[in-house]
């Protein structure tokens, strides 16, 4: 018996893309059963950024598990929690002028966002909620209504009260007028209370929004009392380079949601990061079983102490960045006959081919070549690239020929 065939729902996913039984995993390899080594350039979908099982964290986790430490605490006070939270603030909030709160909501991203539009429907007493085409905030009911890259998809919810705007690229006073224009009006009866954004749209098509628009974002959205929530749940934790993808624009975020690569070690967790004069939740109105992973919390101090106590990685990441658009530009060049193109920022980068069988078709290519890369973007026609920051410069260039030849491969048949 095929134990996932039989036993297992209909609805799983990335098995199908790549059908090996994968076994074990360092850094940027993973293994099947087989002893096939593949390179992960998908990388947990970004909660993985520090490669799999870094020995750092992995030496951490060990000690903390056989020390009798708690594993679950809720939101009880432990020793790891207090931890985590003076270096989050040391390494993190303080460096960047960010008078902000951490609430722990739970092990999701989608918790994260559920947590911080309650938030803002608290604040403002608007339920109305402005998103952006190619937005993805997770399948909760709520972030699924206001992921617009799930529109058309029939799992997608839809709630009344939410309308996006398109992704912009390089900003106009068209973009800017719409934008004003769009939260002044009230969406069915009711103002808009809070904006929703990737700044780096991850599932929308590793595409960075103009760091001018975000500015105009904060500066008309303080105007009129609109609450600002950054999702940086895929491009936050140094994925594009700076810890959060908005740095270098004046977006100033009430709310930030990280998840994903903030345990370092791949574990479930996530948080967001208030404003602290807009913390006005009352104790317990917002709660979770799963808010207090404390081996989470323990990986995470270490991730954060590592890794963002300089600028080594941040500067580190930027170089693999301008490493793969260039790898990427000359297939484009290649292959592409003027049709395809390059998007991203440090290792959140993209293939832009068109089409979605042909992206599809690099993919099985790249995984017949042991190489794991991902669609995503309108019609999964952008093959995105989520290399772990720690990958090693050879891996990282390995990894980038296998696609190469996956291009051509996928070009020559069709
Ligand atoms: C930007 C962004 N927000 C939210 C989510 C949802 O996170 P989760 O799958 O942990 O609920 C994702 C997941 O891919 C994401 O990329």
């Amino acid at each position: 018996m095929n134990s996932f065939e039989e036993l297992e729902s209909n609805v799983r996913y990335y098995c199908r893309r790549w059908p090996a039984v994968f076994s074990s995993a360092q850094g940027s390899v993973i293994t099947d059963e087989d002893g096939v080594e593949y390179l992960d350039f998908f990388a947990g979908a970004g909660a993985l950024s520090y490669g799999h099982n870094n020995p750092l964290f992995v030496e951490v986790a060990i000690e903390h598990l056989r020390s009798g430490r708690l594993l679950h605490s809720l939101d009880t006070f432990t020793p790891e929690k207090r931890t985590f939270l003076d270096t989050i603030q040391r390494t993190i909030l303080a460096p960047r002028q960010l008078d902000m709160v951490v609430q722990t909501v739970g092990p999701t991203g989608a918790t994260a966002v559920e947590a911080a539009l309650q938030l803002a429907q608290r604040l403002t007493g608007h339920r109305a909620v402005l998103g952006f085409e190619g937005g993805y905030h997770g399948m909760s009911y709520r972030a699924a209504s206001i992921s617009a890259s799930m529109a058309g998809r029939e799992t997608s919810a839809h709630l009344k009260d939410f309308v996006a705007l398109p992704f912009v690229q390089h900003v106009s006073d068209a973009d800017i007028e719409l934008l004003d224009t769009t939260l002044r009006s009230p969406v069915n009866g009711q103002p808009i209370g809070v904006i929703i954004i990737e700044p780096t749209q991850g599932e929308g098509g590793a595409r960075a929004f103009d760091p001018v628009y975000l500015s105009a974002i904060r500066r008309i959205t303080r105007e009129l009392g609109i609450l600002v929530i950054a999702d940086e749940i895929q491009a936050g934790v140094g994925r594009t380079g700076p810890f959060f993808s908005f740095e270098g624009s004046q977006l100033d975020p009430d709310v930030i949601c990280v998840s994903k690569s903030i345990s370092g070690l791949g574990l479930p967790m996530a948080i967001n990061l208030v404003r602290r004069n807009l913390d006005t939740w009352n104790p317990g109105e917002f709660t979770g079983t799963f808010r207090g992973n404390n081996l989470a919390f323990a990986t995470s101090a270490t991730m954060l102490e590592n890794y963002w106590s300089d600028s080594t990685l941040e500067k580190n990441t930027e170089q693999f960045g301008h490493t793969v658009r260039t790898a990427l530009e000359s297939i484009a060049d290649s292959f592409g006959a003027g049709g395809f193109s390059v998007r991203g920022n440090g290792l959140l980068c993209g293939l832009a081919v068109g089409d979605t069988e042909l992206a599809s078709a690099i993919s099985r290519n790249a995984f017949e070549r042991r190489l794991i890369v991902e669609t995503c973007g309108p019609g999964d026609t952008i093959v995105k690239l989520l290399a772990p920051l720690v990958i090693e410069p050879e891996q990282l260039d390995e990894g980038l020929t296998r696609l190469a030849l996956a291009v051509e491969e996928a070009c020559s048949v069709r």
